[in-house]
C-alpha cells in the first residue's frame, strides 16, 4: 500500500489479486475486512443494496450466506445478477466484483451452518421471516427463547431449511486504489471468451 498500482503487478487471476488484497485488508487491521455491500435486482427493476459478510473465495468466487426466503434471497434467485463493494476506505482501496449467483449445496450449507456459534444458530431459527415487519422486540426475543428451549446445550442445532448460502461467480472484477490528485488506479478484469482480460480505467 502507498505504492502506485501497475499492471505488470496484478495476478492474472481477478480471485488471486482479490487473496493479496484481502490479505492486506485482514493485516491492516481494518474492521470486518470481509463485510460487502451487496446489490441485488429487486422483482421491479430497482437495485437494493445492503451489507453482508463474504464467508469464503476461491477461485470459483464469494461465499455469503442468509435466509433464503428474505428480501434480498427472493430477488437472487429470480434475477441471478448480482454486484458486490468492499469499502476499505480506510487503506485506500475498494473491490468491485459482479456477475451472477448460484445457491451452494445443502452439504456446504449444512458444514457451515454446523460451525457457528450456538446463539448464531438460534438467531437464524428466530428470524425465518428475514425482512418481514414484526410487531416488536419482545416478539423476536420470545421467538429466540422459544428456540432455545428446543436443543439441549449439549446437542446440535440442525440447519432450517431456508437458511443458507449463495456464490457470486465473478465475471467482472474492479481494483481501485486511491492516488495522488485523485489519479487513482483502476484495473477491470472482465471474463471474455473463456479467460480474463485486463484493462487500466481512467480514474
Ligand atoms: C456488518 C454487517 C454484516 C451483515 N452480514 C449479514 C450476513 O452475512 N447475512 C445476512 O443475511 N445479513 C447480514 N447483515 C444484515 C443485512 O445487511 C440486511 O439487513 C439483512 O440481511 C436483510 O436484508 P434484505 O431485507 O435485503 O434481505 C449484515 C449487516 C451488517 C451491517
Amino acid at each position: 500500500m502507498g505504492e502506485p498500482l501497475r499492471r505488470s503487478a496484478l495476478d492474472e487471476h481477478p480471485m488471486t489479486q482479490f487473496h493479496l488484497w484481502f490479505g492486506e485488508a485482514y493485516d491492516s487491521g481494518l474492521a470486518e475486512p470481509n463485510a460487502m455491500v451487496l446489490s441485488s435486482v429487486e422483482p421491479s427493476g430497482m437495485p437494493r443494496s445492503r451489507t453482508v459478510l463474504m464467508k469464503g473465495y476461491d477461485r470459483s468466487g464469494l461465499r455469503f450466506f442468509t435466509n433464503y426466503t428474505s428480501r434480498k434471497g427472493q430477488a437472487l434467485e429470480a434475477d441471478r445478477r448480482a454486484c458486490v463493494v468492499f469499502p476499505w476506505h480506510a487503506i485506500r482501496r475498494q473491490v468491485l466484483i459482479a456477475g451472477y449467483v448460484e445457491r451452494l449445496s445443502d452439504e456446504e450449507n449444512d458444514r457451515y451452518f454446523a460451525s457457528r456459534p450456538r446463539g448464531s444458530q438460534l438467531g437464524a431459527w428466530a428470524s425465518e421471516r428475514q425482512s418481514q415487519p414484526v410487531s416488536d422486540r419482545t416478539e423476536l426475543d420470545r421467538l429466540f427463547h422459544e428456540f432455545d428451549s428446543v436443543w439441549r446445550a449439549d446437542e446440535p442445532i440442525p440447519r432450517p431449511a431456508y437458511w443458507g448460502g449463495f456464490r457470486l461467480i465473478p465475471r467482472e472484477v474492479e481494483f481501485w486504489q486511491g492516488g495522488e490528485d485523485r489519479m487513482h488506479d483502476r484495473f477491470r478484469y472482465l471474463w471474455s471468451e473463456g479467460e480474463w482480460e485486463i484493462e487500466r480505467l481512467a480514474p
